[in-house]
């Protein structure tokens, strides 16, 4: 996978992408990350990306040509097909499925919006998608691209060492992950529960899955409610 990041900060991206599994995941040749100033795309001497919105009003808005001309000198690096993102607290809420759908693709470049807003020009002839990380208003995208990649980037196999990793943690199934302990058996009187030392596997994958389920209900009862539509649709 090859990802493209437009933004008017690339520094901000170097510490994220250059420790850990995203790290590793690069040197592997999993995945290639390269990041564009969008200034490098203005001809202005003050390299200006942003200008006052028409009509009025406060703020300013990102322009749509600086980011029509580096989509075009980053399409020209790309072979075959693209998906360009804009990330923006407008978008679709991102989600584990938006993730996994994400990682399979084969080139994915972001936009990463700031100020009050971008040119809606952009959104309409130039992005094929809106993704926002949250109802929250970052000061820019650069954090929620982070985010987006780091968590498709974990997904694309062969990137984590463990399969059975991603078949169990949270969301996957819709369920939050049970709980999980390690040694020590008892830490000052904190005992693990009896069954995860029991040694009966069978015992295990049931309490765990009732752990999952319990701890769901109770702290988001809304994926229960999404897993029960989609069983209705299927
Ligand atoms: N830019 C500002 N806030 C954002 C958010 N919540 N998600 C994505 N991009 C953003």
């Amino acid at each position: 996978m090859r990802i493209d990041i437009i933004s008017i900060f690339p520094g901000m991206f170097s510490g994220v992408f250059n420790e850990s599994i995203i790290k590793r995941a690069r040197e592997k040749g999993k995945v290639r990350i390269f990041t564009h100033d969008l200034r490098d795309y203005t001809s202005d001497k003050h390299r200006k990306v942003d200008d006052r919105p028409f009509g009025g009003g406060p703020g300013m808005v990102m322009q749509v040509e600086p980011i029509f001309k580096a989509l075009a000198a980053v399409k020209k690096k790309i072979k075959g097909r693209c998906k360009v993102i804009l990330l923006c607290p407008q978008g679709k809420k991102f989600d584990q499925a938006c993730a996994r759908r994400l990682s399979a693709e084969k080139n994915l470049i972001f936009i990463c919006g700031h100020y009050e807003g971008v040119d809606e020009r952009v959104r309409e002839h130039l992005a094929d998608e809106e993704i926002s990380i949250g109802d929250y208003v970052l000061t820019g995208g650069e954090l929620a691209a982070m985010v987006v990649t780091d968590s498709l980037v974990r997904l694309i196999p062969g990137v984590l060492g463990d399969k059975n990793s991603l078949n169990f943690e949270s969301f996957e199934g819709n369920l939050l992950e049970y709980p999980q302990y390690s040694r020590p058996a008892r830490f000052k009187s904190w005992a693990v529960p009896g069954v995860l030392v029991s040694g009966d596997h069978r015992k295990i994958s049931a309490w765990r899955k009732a752990q999952a389920l319990k701890r769901t209900g109770m702290r988001r009862p809304d994926l229960l409610k999404n897993k029960r539509n989609r069983k209705e649709q299927q």
